[in-house]
C-alpha cells in the first residue's frame, strides 16, 4: 500500500502528467524512469502477491501471461512450475532492467508504449496493474480491446485498480463498457481498497445457457 503522501502526490500530479508529458512517448519514459530512480515506486517491491498467478491459472494450469505496464515485477509471485510463459511490457527501461535481473525462467521483456503496442503472440491472461489511469481514457479503451484481441479463446483480461476515486470510478466505468464481458469483479487485498476486473469474451459454455 502506498503512503498516504505518495498517493496524494500521485493525484495532484496525475492532471498535469496527463496533459503535459503523457502524449509524448520518450518525454513519458523518462519521466517514469526517474520516478523509478528516485525510489517513488519501491514500496510496490514489497511482498511477492500471488492473486495475480492465481486468477490467470483459472483460465489453464500454466498459462501464457502478458504483463503490460508490469514495472519491476518484484512483487509477483512466479513460481517456475507455475506458468509457461511470461511476457513483461513497460515504457521504463530502468523498470525493465530490474525485472530482467530477476533471471526468472520462462521470461522475456520489452520496452514499448502500451498506447502503441501491437503483437501478434496470443496469451491466455494479459495482466494490467495498476496502470489503466496512467493513460487517457480514450487510450484505455483501445488498450483494453487490443489486449483483447491478444487472447485466445477462453483467455482473460486481469485489469487491477484502486478504488475509490472519482476519476477511478470513470475509468472503470467506461471499461465495463467497452464491449467485452465483465466476467467477475473482485475486492482485492485486506483493505478491499483494489479492485480487479476480469474481463473476456463470452465463454461458449456461458452462452449456451438458458
Ligand atoms: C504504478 S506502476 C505499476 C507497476 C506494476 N504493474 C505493479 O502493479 O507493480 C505503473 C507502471 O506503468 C508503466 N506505464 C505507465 N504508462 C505506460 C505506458 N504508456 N506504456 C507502458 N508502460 C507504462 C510505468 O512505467 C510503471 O511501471
Amino acid at each position: 500500500m502506498a503512503h498516504p503522501i505518495f498517493r496524494l502526490a500521485a493525484r495532484l500530479l496525475n492532471w498535469p502528467l496527463t496533459v503535459l508529458v503523457r502524449p509524448y512517448p520518450r518525454l513519458n519514459a523518462i519521466a517514469w524512469d526517474l520516478q523509478y530512480a528516485l525510489g517513488l515506486w519501491r514500496y510496490l517491491d514489497r511482498g511477492r502477491d500471488p492473486v495475480p498467478l492465481a486468477l490467470a491459472q483459472q483460465v489453464t494450469d500454466r498459462p501464457r501471461i502478458l504483463d503490460l505496464g508490469c514495472g519491476t515485477t518484484v512483487n509477483l509471485a512466479l513460481p517456475a512450475d507455475g506458468y509457461r510463459h511470461y511476457h513483461g511490457v513497460d515504457i521504463s527501461r530502468t523498470a525493465i532492467r530490474r525485472a530482467r535481473s530477476l533471471r526468472r525462467p520462462n521470461t522475456s521483456f520489452e520496452v514499448a508504449d502500451l498506447v502503441t503496442y501491437q503483437s501478434t503472440a496470443r496469451y491466455d491472461a494479459v495482466l494490467l496493474r495498476e496502470v489503466m489511469y496512467y493513460l487517457t481514457p480514450q487510450d484505455a479503451v483501445t488498450v483494453l480491446r487490443r489486449a483483447a484481441g491478444m487472447l485466445d479463446p477462453g483467455g482473460r483480461v486481469l485489469i487491477w485498480l484502486y478504488d475509490g476515486t472519482a476519476a477511478v470510478a470513470a475509468v472503470l466505468s467506461r471499461l465495463r463498457e467497452c464491449g467485452l464481458t465483465v466476467h467477475a469483479e473482485l475486492p482485492d487485498g485486506d483493505t478491499g481498497e483494489r479492485v480487479v476486473l476480469v474481463l473476456g469474451a463470452d465463454d461458449p459454455a456461458h452462452s449456451r445457457q438458458p
